[in-house]
């Protein structure tokens, strides 16, 4: 029996990848770097600094700039992705979402977030659901990144249960294998790619039911 949600928030609530994606290929296109939409699936579940360490290794820069010029130029791709995030609102939320939340919270299952992204407070709150979740994992507490299971850990631990008593939802294949290590019930969003390692395969969250995953 299961007793909390776990939730990725880009690519399982709403589908924000493509917005990240169109402001790292303007960043690389501006340093000489070509990425196409085969090469922005390793960024999925990825921070920020990493996903451009990834960018510059892909383009053969990896050694070109140093921390501070990394960082600035990390701050200009959020700069961009933010102005695209403007647009947002509870039109993009994934289909079957809005729907799964209300049972859960009809039902008093805790629901929280585990995402990499920085700007999950307010892109839950562009799409009008922040105040339905539990609590928020703030990535900049954590000392590594997923497919570490710490993001999940942790999530679990602010709502108080054991990770092996909740669910985790992932788009993304770092994310699975973050659940899959603690221990947590693994659902995997697919939209592309398979994802591998999951406990139950889904398009999207209409095909499930809030009481056939606490049954888990
Ligand atoms: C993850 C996305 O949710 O958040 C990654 O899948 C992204 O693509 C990461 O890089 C960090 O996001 P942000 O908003 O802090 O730059
Ligand atoms: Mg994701």
């Amino acid at each position: 029996m299961k007793k909390g949600f776990v939730f990725d928030l880009d690519g399982v609530i709403t589908d924000t990848a493509k917005l990240h994606y169109i402001a790292w290929k303007d960043l690389a296109a501006a340093l000489d770097i070509e990425i196409d939409l085969a090469f922005n699936e390793q960024l999925k579940g990825v921070s920020r600094m990493e996903s451009l360490d990834k960018i510059l290794a892909h383009g053969g820069k990896k050694d070109d700039f140093s921390i501070a010029q990394k960082e600035t130029l990390a701050e200009e791709k959020n700069k961009h992705y933010v102005e695209l995030l403007q647009a947002l609102g509870p039109q993009d939320l994934l289909p079957g979402f809005k729907e799964f939340l209300n049972a859960a919270k009809e039902k008093q299952v805790p629901c929280v977030i585990a995402s990499a992204s920085k700007n999950a407070p307010f892109i839950l709150k562009k799409l009008e659901v922040f105040d339905a979740f539990d609590a928020i994992v703030d990535p900049d507490e954590l000392t590594k990144g997923k497919p570490d299971p710490e993001i999940f850990i942790r999530a679990a631990d602010t709502i108080h249960i054991a990770p092996e008593e909740a669910v985790g939802f992932e788009d993304a294949q770092a994310g699975i294998e973050g659940i899959k290590a603690c221990g947590m019930f693994a659902v995997g969003v697919e939209t592309t790619e398979p994802l591998y390692q999951a406990d139950l395969r889904v398009k999207q969250l209409s095909e499930l039911t809030v009481d056939e995953l606490l049954e888990k």
